[in-house]
């Protein structure tokens, strides 16, 4: 698509739109681009983790993201001493990079058995290892997967600013942040 025709780009609320129709747009369809953003946290020797994850959710009255994971994993032990974490997009069709921080908070237990109880057979087969995500193995096989409830977790992302890129014949870039209701700034790309 040529990148002109991006008529949302040129306004601060509607590329602010655009954005959040992106990230919608990942949770439902899973060819999007949304769909497999990078998480990245900060481990204990304060250096950055980042790995693909799969976006679960996404509210923007509350503007929260959702990704599930292994609460053995060792990015559920990172944000649980620093609780905060970034993600970062890149929509090709769209030109559009997504940048964004967040608080987050791991739900568990009791708490996420609603959503484990919706999640195929399959999906719940990605949570549960023995031993634990991490460790070393001797062979590469040398672990047993089953699927767990207690070793399910959802990270909630509130997110506090959004960095948006639009490449096109003009460049243009925005910060959204929660303190100011999502205004939006033009910044230089
Ligand atoms: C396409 C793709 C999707 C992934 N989705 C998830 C996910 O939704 N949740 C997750 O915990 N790990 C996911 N992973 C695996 C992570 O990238 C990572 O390897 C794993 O979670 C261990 O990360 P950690 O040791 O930093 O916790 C995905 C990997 C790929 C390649």
């Amino acid at each position: 698509m040529n990148p002109e025709s991006h008529e949302w780009a040129t306004s601060l609320p509607a590329l602010h739109d655009q954005a959040w129709k992106r990230l919608r747009r990942g949770v439902a369809d899973r060819r999007a681009a949304g769909r497999h953003p990078t998480l990245v946290t900060v481990d204990a020797e304060g250096g950055p983790q980042a790995r693909t994850v799969v976006l679960r959710a996404a509210d923007r009255k509350e503007a929260t993201l959702r990704i599930y994971t292994d609460r053995h994993s060792d990015k559920v032990g990172e944000v649980q001493a620093n609780p905060v974490a970034g993600l970062h997009f890149w929509d090709s069709a769209a030109h559009l990079q997504i940048r964004l921080q967040g608080d987050v908070t791991v739900f568990s237990g009791d708490s996420v058995r609603a959503v484990w109880e919706e999640l195929s057979d399959h999906a719940r087969d990605c949570y549960g290892r023995d031993p634990a995500p991490g460790n070393v193995l001797d062979e590469a096989l040398d672990y047993r997967k089953w699927s767990d409830l207690a070793a399910f977790a959802v990270m909630e992302l509130t997110i506090q600013w959004m960095d948006i890129l639009h490449l096109g014949r003009h460049h243009r870039r925005a910060r959204f942040e929660r303190s100011d209701g999502w205004a939006g700034q033009w910044v230089v790309p």
